[in-house]
């Protein structure tokens, strides 16, 4: 990308605008209601390889295609009755479905690393809603930031991220889900490979119990796909999980209560709510990180997530941004 990046208003104008840029192979960052992508043509294998480059994504891992409707998806992926029982409850919404893919598909097999599998998701957002439907392709989008950081729930995150890397930014408010989406394989028997917002037990009392086996491959996709990898959503500093106490050097994401001496927080939820807790998670980690470090902290502490609904899913992503780097 030469020129600048273009911020555009989430105005039926500036989705036209989006969309034409799409449509032209461009890159554009949208919002989601887990959070903003990036987005290309999935069927232009160039600009898909842009994402890849925008990314500084060490390798190829297979993207997620977004589509307006669960019809569009499955004129793409082959859906079997769990699907459709699943996309009827769940979509639009946070749920992705890997599927087969359909053999006369027009998306490009980079957007899916090559897999025989293709990962498949309706948005709820308004904007990528309206977005998508201008479109009118399937449009492939991992969530954008630079490769191995925090996923962006706001437009200035990805202008932190990506500015002059891609042709415009379709700016609206915050993303209110603020984790990705739940990412359940259906290859075969069901098995969860991204915890999320839809949780397993709500998967479940549709489609019933879910498979804990890797599956034939051995787990192989779940190793090449990069939300899943264990160091990921990293922040600069090193991050130190339950914590019950704060160090000197550390600043605290809290949790409820605050501990109190700590010198600089960020609250994930005072009341304790783990809604607000994930719509809050990358933003706050990527304000603490920053701020920390200005003040010469070395460190984050994490207060003590309660492991059920979708503080599961929040204490997944805040494993792999403590895991080893
Ligand atoms: O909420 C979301 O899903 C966001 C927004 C933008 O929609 N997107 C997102 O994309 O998180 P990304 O690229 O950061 O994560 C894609 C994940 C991978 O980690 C992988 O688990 C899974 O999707 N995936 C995609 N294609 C797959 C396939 N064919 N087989 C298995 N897993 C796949
Ligand atoms: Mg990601």
């Amino acid at each position: 990308m030469t020129g600048g990046t273009l911020y555009l208003p989430d105005t039926p104008a500036g989705i036209a605008r989006a969309a034409q840029a799409l449509r032209a192979g461009e890159l554009v960052a949208f919002a989601t209601e887990t959070v903003y992508g990036l987005g290309a043509d999935a069927t232009n294998a160039t600009a898909v390889a842009g994402i890849f480059a925008a990314k500084g994504r060490p390798r190829f891992n297979p993207l997620i295609c977004h589509f307006s409707s669960a019809s569009a998806a499955f004129a793409h992926a082959v859906a079997d009755e769990r699907a459709r029982l699943l996309a009827e409850a769940f979509w639009p919404g946070p749920l992705t479905l890997v599927l087969p893919r359909h053999p006369g598909s027009p998306i490009v097999s980079l957007a899916a690393a090559g897999l025989s599998s293709l990962a498949v998701r309706v948005p709820s957002h308004p904007i990528a809603q309206a977005l998508l439907a201008a479109v009118d392709r399937p449009v492939a989008a991992p969530s954008a930031n630079r490769s191995g950081r925090i996923s962006p729930t706001r437009p200035e995150h990805v202008r932190a991220e990506l500015d002059g890397r891609i042709a415009a930014v379709l700016q609206s408010g915050p993303s209110l889900v603020g984790l990705e989406s739940t990412v359940l394989d259906l290859t075969g028997p069901a098995r969860l490979l991204r915890p999320g917002a839809i949780s397993r037990a709500a998967i479940e009392s549709h489609i019933g119990p879910l498979s804990d086996n890797l599956g034939a491959d051995g787990g192989e996709q779940i190793l090449r796909s990069p939300g899943l990898l264990a160091s990921h959503y990293a922040p600069t500093l090193p991050m130190r999980l339950d914590a019950r106490s704060v160090a000197p050097h550390e600043a605290l994401l809290g949790f409820g209560a605050i501990l109190p001496n700590a010198a600089l927080v960020y609250n994930l939820s005072e009341r304790g709510d783990l809604l607000e807790a994930a719509a809050n998670l990358f933003d706050h980690l990527r304000r603490l990180d920053d701020e920390a470090t200005r003040q010469a902290l070395t460190a984050i502490a994490v207060s003590p997530i309660p492991d059920h609904d979708i503080g599961l899913a929040i204490n997944d992503r805040l494993t792999r941004a403590a895991a080893p780097r």
